[in-house]
């Protein structure tokens, strides 16, 4: 684990994994997790630090996918408290932006206040990216529950917001690698829809941006003790269908590490950060429920960024 902080890495020209995976993608016109194969072990590195100073480790355009979580000035927590939201989001919206490779993707969660407006959530963010950054809003995903607490003043809250950011056009997205089957009798309504390629039909649909996934109860099987754990099943649509096996997925909001988690199954090497020195144990927890399950929870744990980036390169040059 990596307790101090090291100057920002600036050279571009080791981590053009990403690029060269573009371009056998653009060969062959569709974007699909087939034509990559995953690594023989994945790294996992967990760092606990600031986020800010974290960021500052990552080369530039090394990062395929960012999957964040972030505290949302609620105050729910000490962690969740900033005298201006705003200004601290951008040092980091900033580095998100500068790490993610041109086919790159960055998914942030998100929180709205109501009534007594803090000084910043998601919306003060979408603002900001919209205005201030070059980051193109792609989606954004209403995550639907079914479970929640009650309300008599207003109407009881079902749903939260994940926005989906690309750093271009040129963004990674395996649509494939997430599409939901038919039933039997709207697949046969669907294969006689003229508008509808019958190839594309038998794949499966597209989940859309609503997606209805229960928040995780407290006696779920899934929890580790992280207050605001996300479940697996949203994290690994997001994995599957804005990265690639083999690629870079990095959370600095890590929580329990549900992203590394997802990451180890699903072949990803995963960066991540938090600046509480519980997410060890939260993640630890993580891999004896994936043990348990008798999932693979074979990974090579890295120090820092530096022995990350370094142990990639070989991985990729390995693969070659
Ligand atoms: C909403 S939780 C993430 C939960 C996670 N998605 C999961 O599934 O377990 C946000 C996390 O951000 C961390 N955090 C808050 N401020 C931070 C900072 N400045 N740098 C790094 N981590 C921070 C908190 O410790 C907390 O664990």
């Amino acid at each position: 684990m990596n307790y101090g902080v090291k100057m920002a890495i600036h050279n571009k020209s080791h981590y053009n994994h990403a690029l060269m995976a573009l371009n056998k993608m653009r060969k062959l016109k569709q974007g699909t997790n087939d034509l990559f194969r995953s690594p023989d072990r994945v790294l996992i590195c967990l760092n606990i630090m600031d986020c800010c100073d974290f960021m500052k480790t990552i080369p530039d355009e090394s990062v395929q996918l960012i999957c964040i979580d972030p505290p949302y000035n609620l105050e729910l927590a000490g962690w969740d408290i900033y005298d201006n939201y705003i200004e601290w989001a951008a040092k980091w919206l900033d580095e998100a932006y500068r790490v993610l490779s041109k086919n790159g993707n960055c998914v942030i969660f998100g929180g709205i206040q109501f009534r007594d407006v803090k000084s910043g959530d998601l919306i003060d963010i979408i603002h900001h990216v919209r205005n201030k950054t070059k980051f193109k809003l792609i989606n954004t995903i209403i995550w639907r529950y079914k479970n929640g607490m009650s309300a008599h003043r207003y109407f009881a809250n079902r749903h939260e917001e994940v926005i989906w950011l690309a750093k271009s056009n040129d963004y990674y997205f395996d649509l494939d690698a997430v599409r939901e089957p038919y039933s039997e009798k709207d697949l046969e309504a669907a294969l006689k829809d003229k508008r509808l390629n019958p190839e594309n039909t038998m794949k499966g649909k597209n989940p859309t941006n609503v997606w209805e996934i229960n928040r995780l109860n407290g006696n779920s099987k899934e929890r580790v003790g992280h207050p605001t754990q996300k479940p697996i099943e949203i994290i690994d649509r997001f994995v599957k269908a804005l990265s690639y096996p083999g690629s870079v997925v990095l959370d600095f909001f890590a929580g329990s590490g549900t992203v590394g988690r997802v990451c180890l199954a699903e072949g990803r090497h995963c960066l991540m950060c938090d600046s509480d020195k519980a997410s060890i144990v939260y993640f630890n927890k993580h891999i004896e429920l994936m043990r348990e399950l008798g999932q693979t929870v074979e990974y090579e744990p890295v120090q820092d960024t530096e022995d990350f980036f370094n142990k990639y390169k070989k991985v990729c040059s390995d693969e070659r």
